[in-house]
């Protein structure tokens, strides 16, 4: 695992947005994991400021989000879909048709599950994933228990990520209980995981993540088995890491 440790949360974004930005100049077809929340936003403004400022061209590239709300249509505006065309897509050269988000609001979600993973198959698979992490230790909507090989399936949601995601909504009693989600053993897949955290809130979760035994208790604690798993974060989020002068000599 490599730790990154940037200053703060803008420095951790760029740092984040260079490691994809670095894949995307390398490989211009290349599959990227997108995330959704208030952590992937920065990156997303550097992405929108590369292809900007710096001609970078998403236009070969495949995008398949981690997540989506069950029963939350792809036009409501707290739908992960809507996040995903506001925060990225319609500011970049991608075509949106080559953007996928899992279809929460399917009557068959089962169904919908066994189709994404058949989808990122037939993409060739993930070349780089793009995590965040909730304060439990989730990574997607993998809350505390899920299985470690889990694929794409639909999960309920914790009261602490319920009320974490409240803020996005009205009140909390209108945040979807239940999302389809890329599973563990989905993320695993994925040839890269860059997992970006930011923020003191996320100092606990972190520690776990990284310093903990691996457990699905902490689902972002499986990315010690990845072969290639980056953690970039901020001085807060790093805050409890035990072996934090080792990262910062390992650089
Ligand atoms: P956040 O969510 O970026 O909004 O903190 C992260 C997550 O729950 O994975």
């Amino acid at each position: 695992m490599r730790i990154l440790i940037e200053s703060d949360a803008a420095a951790a974004a760029k740092c984040c947005a260079e490691l994809i930005s670095d894949l995307v100049r390398e490989k211009p077809d290349a599959v990227l994991g997108l995330a959704t929340g208030g952590t992937p936003v920065q990156c997303y403004h550097q992405l929108i400021r590369m292809h900007q400022e710096e001609g970078l061209s998403f236009r070969q590239i495949r995008s398949f989000n981690l997540d989506e709300y069950v029963g939350i249509a792809p036009d409501d505006e707290n739908s992960y879909r809507h996040f995903m065309n506001q925060q990225l897509f319609q500011h970049i050269d991608i075509d949106i048709a080559n953007t996928s988000v899992p279809n929460g609001m399917t009557d068959d979600l089962q169904a919908a599950g066994l189709e994404y993973e058949a989808q990122i198959a037939d993409a060739g698979g993930i070349d780089l994933q793009l995590l965040g992490i909730g304060r439990d230790g989730h990574i997607a909507f993998n809350e505390p228990g899920s299985s470690l090989a889990s694929r794409t399936r639909v999960k309920t949601l914790t009261d602490e990520t319920l009320r974490d995601n409240a803020r996005f909504f009205a009140s909390v009693q209108e945040v979807p209980t239940t999302a389809l989600t890329m599973g563990v053993g989905t993320i695993l897949d994925a040839r890269h995981c860059v997992l970006l955290a930011t923020g003191a809130g996320k100092a606990d979760a972190i520690r776990d993540a990284i310093e903990g035994p691996i457990t699905s208790q902490v689902t972002a604690s499986a990315l010690q088995l990845h072969p290639k798993a980056t953690f970039v974060l901020d001085a807060d989020a790093a805050g409890l890491l035990k072996r934090r002068s080792y990262y910062d000599r390992a650089r």
